[in-house]
């Protein structure tokens, strides 16, 4: 018996972190469809490891073909001729193919990091434009979710236990009275935002997830809350529920509950995730897998594109979005983006626009984390392609478009955090295409939140789980540069 109860409860701790795992959008390898289909065609000649054999290494970034995607897959398709790469076209499926050239992407990704030296925060760091320190401003306990600034500097910050924190040069302050949160599994406090005229309305945005009741089988449940309060003496005061879906919607068991904010004249841009329920993204009439638009203190606003439509959620701004963290717009240009987990691959940038489908779950460029394939396209009519999307999935967090004058050559720079993967990119944007993906940091923790201080400095929030450091940083360009 004894024997038997431990285990279960190795099984049971097993699923809990393939589960979380799986829902996390990490890279999640070893015992998938695609690494089966790789052991029994290919491992014979380019190694278990795909280090290679007697064939080359795919791990190494010398190629023989142009070594897109389009070319790995061409080559397993058809061979390479004057090779002994044999064409596989009559064994596998084209989803056998496209699951193998993701694993042979992720695989390479892991080989690169395992290389990688260990990188300290306190290092000096050179990039293509600038080279730059890191000083730590704020040192936490327990998951940094999200930062923000008011207008006199002092920094926000949300952590994922429910606690919300001020701080500037006259101390580190916990705010009292803040809502009460479902902190389990990805849940508990998410986004919080400053007001953009905060100064003449004292209005400080949060985002959680909240546990509201119990499924038919027993299981809690919950969904994503918006509210509003102000803060006065420490405490969070004038509460005001600003978006809270309908009760009978509030299916959530603990993931994919979205959340970003990003204002814009009168209007709040919101996302909710799926929630754990792919196809309600596709759903007009479920707030789950989209980005809402409502007026900054909750009303809708009558020209939002299903107003009116029979049993369409009338905050829905876009729909087929699998679970958005990362929302900003571009001071520049005024346009709205974000950026979401894919499943295993697939994780997308995204220009918003009205009405907009996106697409999750009937066309993306991940597959499942069992390494199946998803059994559906890349691209189908009627759905917005992303404007650039990363395979394997760096588990893409906040994005923000630099804004501040210390790093000039960053300008205009649109910036994105990356939990898995523990990096941050600097992408150039030029006619809403990424020319340029620099990665500028990697392997210091998880990156949740980035944006541009009011002092001109780029601030990021790191988790980092194995030293336990939970900090807010900035990026400080080295003088002379
Ligand atoms: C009989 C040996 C053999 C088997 C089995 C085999 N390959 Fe190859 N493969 C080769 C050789 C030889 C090349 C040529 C380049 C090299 O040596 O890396 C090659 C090239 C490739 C390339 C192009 C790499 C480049 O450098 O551009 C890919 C991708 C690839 N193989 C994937 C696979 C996959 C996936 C499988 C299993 C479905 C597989 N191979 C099975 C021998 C093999």
């Amino acid at each position: 018996m004894i024997r038997h109860a431990h285990l279960l409860f190795i099984l049971a701790v097993t699923l809990a972190s393939i589960m979380s795992k799986n829902l996390e959008a990490e890279s999640f390898l070893g015992n998938g469809k695609a690494n089966e289909l790789f052991q029994a065609h290919c491992a014979s000649c380019h190694g278990q490891q795909l280090e290679g054999g007697m064939a080359g290494s795919l791990l190494d970034d010398i190629w023989t073909t142009a070594s897109t995607d389009e070319a790995l897959s061409h080559a397993i398709k058809f061979g390479l001729d004057g090779t002994n790469m044999p064409s596989w076209k009559s064994v596998l499926s084209d989803d056998d193919i496209r699951t193998l050239v993701l694993l042979i992407r992720e695989k390479a990704h892991l080989a690169k990091q395992a290389n990688a030296t260990a990188v300290d925060v306190e290092s000096t760091f050179t990039s293509r434009h600038h080279s730059f320190d890191i000083e730590t401003m704020v040192d936490a306990q327990g998951i940094i979710w999200a930062i923000d600034f008011l207008p006199d500097e002092s920094l926000i910050y949300s952590q994922r236990n429910g606690s919300l924190w001020l701080y500037n040069k006259n101390g580190h302050v916990k705010i009292e009275g803040t809502p009460q949160v479902w902190h389990h599994d990805q849940g508990g406090l998410l986004d919080v935002a400053v007001h953009p005229e905060f100064t003449k309305n004292g209005w400080v945005y949060l985002s959680y997830a909240v546990k509201t009741g119990k499924n038919a089988e027993g299981k809690d449940t919950g969904t994503t809350a918006v509210v509003r309060g102000q803060i006065t003496d420490n405490r969070w005061q004038q509460q005001e529920v600003i978006y809270l879906p309908e009760p009978s919607k509030h299916v959530n068991r603990g993931w994919h509950f979205g959340s970003r904010f990003a204002f814009k004249g009168p209007y709040l841009y919101f996302s909710i995730g799926d929630e754990g329920y792919k196809d309600t993204a596709q759903s007009l009439s479920h707030h789950s897998g989209k980005i809402h638009r409502i007026y900054d203190d909750g009303r809708i606003p009558e020209d939002n594109p299903f107003v009116g439509v029979p049993d369409a959620e009338p905050s829905v701004w876009t729909y087929g979005n699998r679970n958005p963290q990362g929302m900003t717009v571009n001071p520049f240009t005024n346009q709205l983006w974000s950026a979401e987990h894919g499943p295993r691959g697939g994780d997308e940038l995204n220009l918003v626009l009205k009405a907009n489908n996106y697409g999750w779950p009937v066309a993306t460029f991940g597959m499942n984390y069992d390494g199946t394939s998803m059994k559906v396209p890349t691209h189908v009519d009627g759905v917005t392609a992303p404007v650039h999307q990363w395979t394997p999935s760096i588990a893409v967090s906040d994005i923000t478009f630099y804004s501040g004058d210390k790093f000039p050559q960053w300008k205009g720079n649109l910036f994105a955090g990356s939990l898995a993967f523990q990096q941050l990119h600097r992408l150039e944007i030029k006619n809403d295409q990424v020319v340029n993906d620099e990665i500028l940091l990697s392997g210091m923790g998880r990156i949740r939140d980035v944006t541009t201080g009011p002092d001109g400095y780029l601030y990021i929030a790191i988790n980092d789980k194995v030293t336990s450091h939970y900090r807010v940083v900035a990026l400080k360009p080295i003088a002379n540069q």
